[in-house]
């Protein structure tokens, strides 16, 4: 399989690649730290196909799809890159806003709009958007991540709904909070932390069964349900409590 991963110098994406070093995977790792992934790379060289880095920032747009164009056809797409700009009481620079969703949301357009049409000629492949649970629930501190992601949400519901016969599989995962470069700037308890590694397998496993949408850890997804279930005023109590 030819496996391209957005995001893969760190965390999640880096954790992804280890994962899916096999040798039967051609891998493909894009990200902007360039030092980061020829590390990355001289480790699983021996353990994938084959390994290939494209230093690439993903709010570039032109370049990014120059980029993308001469890597061809891939039979999955792990659509990773992300960012986070922390939790904050005051007012978000727009600035900050726009680029988080050009990183969040837009890049992984301007990304499929150059794989998409090899998927649908092959008839096959795999197109995985990494989102968050914090798209269910809008914290008022963290409303540009959370509105990022659930966009996220929508846009990958209707590539999934546009393709969905002409066998290109989309899976849409919602990590709760995972041990990375992104979390380790939080300074409040995470509930249910995972370990990257324990993330990263749970991802894996999720798109081996082709899970159209998987959130997890499960307690904390329920949670988030249940409170998304109680009616609105109460809900709004809880939400600014918590914040
Ligand atoms: N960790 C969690 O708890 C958690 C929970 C839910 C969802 N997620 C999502 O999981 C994904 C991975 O996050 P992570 O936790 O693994 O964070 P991370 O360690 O900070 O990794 C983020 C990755 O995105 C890349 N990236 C950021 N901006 C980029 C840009 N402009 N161009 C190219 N690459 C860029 C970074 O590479 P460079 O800096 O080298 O470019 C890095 O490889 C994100 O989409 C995040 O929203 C994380």
């Amino acid at each position: 399989m030819k496996i391209l991963i957005t995001g893969a110098s760190s965390g999640i994406g880096e954790e992804l690649a280890r994962v899916y070093a096999s040798p039967q995977n051609k891998l493909i790792l894009l990200a902007r730290r360039e030092e980061r992934l020829k590390n990355l790379a001289d480790e699983l060289i021996p353990h994938a196909k084959s390994v290939e880095i494209i230093v690439a920032d993903v709010t570039l747009f032109d370049e990014l799809q120059e980029k993308i164009k001469l890597i061809g056809p891939v039979d999955m797409v792990i659509l990773n890159a992300g960012i986070s700009i922390g939790h904050s009481q005051s007012i978000t620079p727009f600035k900050e806003f726009k680029k988080l969703y050009d990183v969040n949301l837009l890049s992984n357009h301007a990304i499929l709009e150059i794989l998409l049409p090899h998927f649908i000629a092959q008839k096959s492949g795999k197109i995985v958007f990494i989102s968050s649970l914090a798209s269910l629930i809008s914290m008022p501190s963290a409303k540009a991540y959370s509105s990022s992601k659930r966009a996220l949400n929508a846009y990958a519901e209707g590539i999934r709904y546009k393709f969905k016969n002409r066998g290109i599989k989309v899976v849409t995962i919602l990590p709760g909070f995972i041990k990375s470069e992104l979390t380790d700037k939080n300074s409040f308890h995470m509930p249910f932390l995972l370990s990257t590694e324990q993330g990263a397998q749970k991802i894996k496993h999720a798109i081996d069964k082709e899970k159209r949408f998987y959130a997890f850890p499960l307690r904390f997804y329920l949670i988030i349900s249940l409170l998304n279930l109680l009616p609105q005023f109460l809900r709004d109590k809880i939400v600014n409590f918590i914040n």
